[in-house]
């Protein structure tokens, strides 16, 4: 990065990974192609992104899948200021993995991580742009802690712990699948060894930056799925129906799946001539 350039927040989506609990449906394609509702999952996280006000999103992907997420959003975009870029994830080495491929994409940058498959009502914006330095995580009270990531705070919510799915979980708070760290993410995810299960762990970031007391942690209200089950895709349609949430996209998704539409209407009409 130039000396002096004033950094900016950039946005990462992980969509790789190989999603076998959700097979046969993703045999022929990605979790994170799959519909929810009335549009495929991607455009979630997408959102979440672009109403937060972030302009350069890289989708990371794995490599049998690439293809796809290049037809549905490589050039839908265009010319409405948003910059989409794609990386393959060669193998699913663990989220925080997505930080050393996104390594020359984040530069000196702040980074906004959303996985894939995770949906939130309400925008995550105010705090995303309200971000000065370390690591910001998002919590949400739920009924089955132990399902995800938990953290627990004192009176003052400062964090005092996070552990990766315990089996006695010591709050009800899930750390949902949005996380805010500034560049030094990159150094933090190339420290790590991988854990029993031979990934690098996003935990295990959190826990670099509660060391140097620079982790932050803020509560969220508004409906959160990770979409990664039969059940959980089926509660994610029945949800967005229910609560009206595919009236929550900002302008840019709108404009851009038109945009793809148009150019869908154009070929066609090619082809009759
Ligand atoms: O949804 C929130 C939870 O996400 C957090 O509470 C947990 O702390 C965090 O570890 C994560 O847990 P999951 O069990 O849901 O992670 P999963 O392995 O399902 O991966 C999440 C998404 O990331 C999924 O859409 C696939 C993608 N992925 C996963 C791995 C391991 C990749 O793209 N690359 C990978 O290497």
């Amino acid at each position: 990065m130039e000396k002096n350039k004033k950094k900016i927040m950039k946005g990462i989506i992980l969509a790789g990974g190989t999603a076998t609990r959700l097979f046969p449906l993703t045999a022929t394609t990605s979790k994170q192609l799959l519909p929810v509702y009335d549009r495929q999952m991607i455009f979630y996280p997408l959102n979440t992104l672009i109403k937060a006000g972030i302009k350069e999103i890289l989708i990371i992907v794995a490599p049998e899948n690439s293809g796809q997420f290049l037809n549905l959003i490589g050039s839908i975009f265009e010319k409405i200021g948003v910059h989409i870029e794609f990386m393959v994830q060669t193998s699913p080495r663990g989220l925080a993995d997505a930080f050393i491929v996104a390594e020359d994409f984040i530069d000196r940058d702040d980074v906004v991580m959303i996985l894939g498959d995770n949906i939130f009502e309400d925008g995550l914006s105010e705090a995303i742009k309200g971000f000065e330095k370390g690591g910001l995580i998002f919590a949400k009270d739920v009924p089955d802690p132990e399902r995800s990531g938990v953290v627990e705070f004192d009176d003052e919510n400062r964090v005092v712990s996070i552990e990766e799915k315990p089996q006695n979980p010591k709050s009800s708070y899930a750390v949902v699948g949005a996380y805010v760290f500034d560049y030094r993410v990159i150094e933090f995810a190339k420290s790590l060894k991988p854990s029993a299960r031979g990934e690098i762990e996003i935990v295990d970031i959190q826990l670099k930056y509660l060391e140097i007391n620079e982790l932050k942690v803020e509560k969220i209200e508004g409906e959160w799925l990770d979409a990664g089950t039969f059940d959980s895709l089926l509660d994610a349609s029945n949800l967005v129906k229910e609560k009206k949430l595919y009236k929550n996209f900002d302008k840019t998704i709108e404009k851009a799946i038109l945009n793809y539409n148009q150019k869908l209407k154009e070929i066609a009409k090619r082809k009759i001539i």
